[in-house]
């Protein structure tokens, strides 16, 4: 089996019980966005290190506990050492331990450039509707309060809606202006249907 199949099949596994919108799901699309970036924007790069990139950047999340180091040691197990040059599979860790959403690095290498674009294009959409609300219910928040108090539609004022500006290719960012408008028409419609919402529509649009 190749290396890609193998990493793909272990992180897979390792995924397999996460509930937090991180889940092995996700990772799969981040890969296919990557890749799809890389093409559209005819990008020259390392593709191993773009699709291992990819698969690993979710794995012993720091969310959870895990340090810098943890994911480094589980990333070289995986990846095995006589695989890949050192370059390489510290590049695929540099890329897991510094694309996190949260964390809103900006980052040094195109190859890691892609990835945090795909990771961000998973947080933007449709889909990226469904993830918020399942991040919030897995934290039992809100669905929306009118104090915008740590509920789950403030966070798309707080990142969500930032993140089109954000985006570091040319591929990224059309996609993510597209994703971006389905999720402002998502908004009007809540608002709409929700009492008191073009109050509160208001409050948010003072903030974003
Ligand atoms: P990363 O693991 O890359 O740091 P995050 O955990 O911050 O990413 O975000 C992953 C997904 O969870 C995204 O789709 C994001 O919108 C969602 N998410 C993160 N924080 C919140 C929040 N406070 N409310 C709702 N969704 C959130
Ligand atoms: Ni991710």
């Amino acid at each position: 089996m190749d290396i890609i199949e193998r990493c793909k099949l272990f992180v897979k596994n390792r995924l397999s019980d996460e509930k937090s919108g991180h889940d092995w799901h996700h990772t799969l699309r981040v890969f296919e966005n990557a890749l799809d970036i890389v093409k559209k924007d005819g990008f020259n790069v390392d593709l191993t290190v773009v699709k291992l990139g990819a698969l690993f950047h979710d794995v012993a999340d720091h969310k959870f506990g895990y340090s810098d180091g943890d994911r480094e040691n589980i990333i070289k197990n995986a990846i095995g050492v006589h695989n890949l040059s050192d370059e390489q599979i510290n590049h695929v860790v540099y890329i897991a331990n510094n694309t996190s959403f949260s964390k809103g690095k900006s980052l040094e290498t195109l190859e890691s450039k892609i990835v945090q674009d795909a990771d961000r294009l998973d947080a933007l959409g449709a889909i990226g509707i469904a993830r918020a609300f399942t991040y919030g219910g897995f934290r039992k928040r809100d669905i929306y309060n009118i104090e915008g108090d740590n509920d789950t539609i403030s966070h798309f004022y707080e990142k969500l809606l930032k993140l089109k500006d954000l985006m570091n290719t040319e591929a990224g960012k059309k996609e993510a202006l597209q994703r971006e408008q389905f999720m402002v028409a998502f908004l009007k419609q809540f608002f709409k249907e929700i009492n008191e919402g073009e109050k509160y529509e208001k409050s948010h649009r003072e903030w974003g």
